[in-house]
């Protein structure tokens, strides 16, 4: 092991997202205020900690995710580092549609390449996690905080990042079941009609541009889709009901989030409807037979932060005490 990062620790914190915020299938995504933390450090021998819910069945050896896409970083810079000790704690509930492996991968490579002095570029960082996630949006929110609009050719994706207004405010509803991104990626057709492409086309747009605008008031309208939710709403009973009704409820705008089935609200900060609404969900939800988690988030305007730590003690504190106070569930 090179003695130059033997005494290094990194704790990367990386922001949850939610992606295709409706239209923009496999392009937008927005930073939500939850949170994992991964700390990484080299190590003589192999070994992870895993804190917080559901990541019991997460593999311990070198098959686990971080491992495997720490490793692609050294490789890419030329570096040997092939054992590594590495701790999770994620407060990102797994295949629910916010992002958790987006979270995974941004923060595994943000803490491998820090680890080895930083010799890769964000945007190659960006590169890679794009490639290895298959689309761009969750892992461009996760890594660069905000809302960011991304698009990939499957060769290079390019970005911008737009800040997100400071009234705009999110509630998630976590269904108690999980749906895999591969599930609901099956649910989708080869082919749509144009006018279904070019409604989506407009919507996309003009959301784009509301939100970069600050026009709050048009986003419900271009919320809208035609090209995934419709066909992914067997899937998940009640979300029809929700995304057509959530606007009387107070809501400025409502989607699938990501693949689903977490259903995300947007609503004004300051809005005096936020207990109807989340019930509104929880109700509908419920209707169907389905038990839900509600959450009020904010955007997230920072993505992956680092900690670098040099010539670290022995005897710190484990990486929840060391969080503690900053995670909310
Ligand atoms: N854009 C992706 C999808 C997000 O909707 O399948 C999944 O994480």
């Amino acid at each position: 092991m090179s003695s130059e990062w033997k005494n290094r620790k990194v704790t990367v914190k990386v922001p949850a997202s939610t992606a295709n915020l409706g239209p923009g299938f496999d392009t937008l995504g927005m930073a939500l205020s939850l949170y994992a933390w991964i700390e990484m450090s080299a190590s003589d021998e192999t070994s992870f900690r895993f804190y917080g819910g559901n990541m019991e069945g997460l593999p311990k050896d070198k098959t686990n995710l971080l491992y495997k896409v720490a490793q692609k970083v050294f490789d890419e810079a030329g570096v040997s580092l092939p054992e590594l000790d590495i701790a999770m704690y994620s407060e990102i509930p797994l295949t629910r549609g916010l992002g958790s492996s987006a979270a995974a991968i941004v923060g595994s490579l943000a803490a491998a390449n820090a680890l080895i002095g930083g010799p890769l570029t964000d945007d190659r960082l960006f590169q890679i996690a794009t490639e290895l996630e298959g689309h761009p949006d969750n892992v461009g929110a996760s890594m660069f905080g905000g809302i960011v609009v991304s698009a990939w050719d499957g060769q290079r994706a390019d970005y911008v990042r737009l800040e997100p207004h400071s009234r705009l405010e999110t509630l998630v509803a976590i269904p108690s079941f999980q749906l895999a991104t591969k599930q609901a990626r099956h649910a989708l057709p080869k082919e749509v009609p144009m006018a279904d492409a070019v409604f989506n086309v407009g919507r996309s747009s003009l959301l784009v541009a509301a939100l970069a605008a600050g026009q709050l008031e048009l986003i419900g309208s271009a919320m809208r889709d035609r090209l995934h939710q419709p066909y992914r709403a067997a899937l998940i009973p009640g979300m029809s009901a929700i995304l057509e009704r959530a606007a009387e409820f107070g809501a400025l705008g409502a989607a699938l989030s990501g693949a689903g089935p977490t259903l995300i609200a947007f609503a004004d900060a300051d809005s005096a409807d936020k207990t109807r609404l989340e019930r509104f969900l929880t109700d509908t939800l419920g209707a169907e037979g389905i038990e839900a988690e509600t959450i009020w988030l904010k955007p997230a305007a920072a993505g992956a932060e680092l900690t670098i730590e040099d010539n670290r003690e022995d005897g710190q504190p484990s990486l929840p005490d060391r969080i503690k106070g900053e995670a909310c569930r």
